[in-house]
């Protein structure tokens, strides 16, 4: 078995905070909550390169990794590390507006999978030039919308997909509270729409908070920290196949992420905190419009849940290594990805609608778009 030289750049709690939870005697580290953890349990990956321009994080994860991988080294500049321990796997956990040039970078050094955290940049064309350097250098890229790696999201598709429930017809997405900041979290709310829409977004029209409704058509923001740089928005998007999504991601109202799949025969409701899905569905003999009307005949039931083999950051590692290998022995990949750069940049380009659509008025914004 192939051993991987695996790296991070960036070192704050998402990257390498400390181990909490001893593992499961059945199912191991199920919680990775950081990318750290999530290469721990993954056998033939080692660590050999930890990268942040603070010191203290480099110290931070000495402490809290170094008996794990004691040949890993610290750097504070990520070139250096780059062309020193010669990584294949890379984990990009910088602010959301560094996330390129490090990738390009990782790219030309000879780096062949990388787990970019999400939003995969803040600016079209970023996203476009990691992209472009990724296919140019044949290598794997995964963007770390976390939801994309949990079991209800993908029950949840399946049974859409499925058409027991008939087609899909509109999406009500929820996150409220102070976290619906839009590149922060609410890239989460919006990546899973677009999980869901299967397609490319035809139109938006959106309305930001109060308190941000001079924000301006590009992202004006610090990397996440502040809420106060970051808005809040409600926002219509209309996608090619004709599904519509209703995005409520405002600052007011009770913290809850939560996303209302409607179908001609029945509707999901995926409440994320809960990690369920409660399916309401028509009998199949009674489709709307049909001969019997309204719910009497329908039938409710609760997703099962299905114990998580991996927790999400393991999964997506995985996974990026599975490709990896793939690539090194000219066979095809178990699975298609599931959060290629391109679901990543539609993702962004919809959060970019929303700006653009309120910088114009609350104009509808006709997709492809540029940067503003
Ligand atoms: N998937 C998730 O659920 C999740 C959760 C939290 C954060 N994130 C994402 O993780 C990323 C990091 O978030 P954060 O809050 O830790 O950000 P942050 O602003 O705290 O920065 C992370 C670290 O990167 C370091 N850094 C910045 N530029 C660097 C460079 N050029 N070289 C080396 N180190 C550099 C900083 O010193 C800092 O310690 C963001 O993209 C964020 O959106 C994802």
């Amino acid at each position: 078995m192939n051993t991987h030289r695996a790296a991070i750049i960036g070192l704050t709690w998402i990257a390498a905070g400390p181990l909490h939870d001893p593992p499961h005697p059945v199912f191991g580290h199920i919680h990775a909550d950081n990318h750290a953890a999530g290469y721990l349990p993954i056998e033939n990956v080692t660590v050999v390169g930890a990268c942040d321009l603070v010191p203290e994080r480099n110290a931070e994860f000495i402490a809290n990794w170094g008996t794990h991988w004691p040949e890993a080294r610290t750097y504070t500049n990520y070139k250096q590390m780059l062309t020193e321990t010669s990584p294949s796997i890379l984990s990009v956990v910088t602010p959301d507006h560094r996330h390129a040039d490090i990738v390009v970078a990782a790219c030309e050094a000879g780096v062949r999978g990388i787990y970019c955290e999400k939003p995969i940049a803040t600016t079209l064309a970023d996203a476009d030039r990691i992209i472009a350097a990724c296919r140019a250098h044949d290598v794997v890229l995964s963007i770390d919308h976390t939801r994309r790696w949990r079991q209800v999201w993908h029950q949840a598709r399946n049974l859409v997909r499925s058409g027991d429930l008939g087609p899909l017809r509109r999406i009500v997405a929820t996150l409220a509270g102070p976290r619906a900041m839009l590149f922060r979290n609410a890239t989460h709310l919006v990546d899973m729409v677009n999980f869901f829409a299967d397609s490319d977004p035809a139109w938006v029209i959106a309305d930001l908070d109060e308190s941000h409704a001079a924000y301006g058509p590009r992202y004006a923001g610090d990397g996440g920290h502040d809420p106060a740089t970051d808005p809040g928005a409600s926002a219509y998007v209309r996608f090619e196949n004709g599904v519509r999504a209703f995005i409520i991601a405002n600052k007011d109202g009770v913290a809850r992420f939560e996303l209302r799949i409607e179908c001609d025969h029945g509707r999901i409701t995926i409440d994320d905190g809960a990690g369920a899905a409660e399916v309401s569905q028509l009998a199949k003999a009674a489709p709307l419009g049909g001969e019997a009307t309204g719910n009497a005949r329908a039938m409710r039931w609760t997703m099962p849940a299905a114990p998580l083999a991996w927790g999400g950051l393991e999964a997506g590692l995985r996974e990026v290594i599975a490709h990896v290998e793939a690539k090194a022995a000219g066979i095809a990949p178990p699975a298609p990805l599931v959060s290629t750069g391109e679901d990543g940049r539609r993702t962004l380009s919809v959060l970019l609608g929303i700006l653009q659509s309120q910088q114009a008025g609350n104009a509808k914004v006709t997709y492809p778009i540029t940067d503003a």
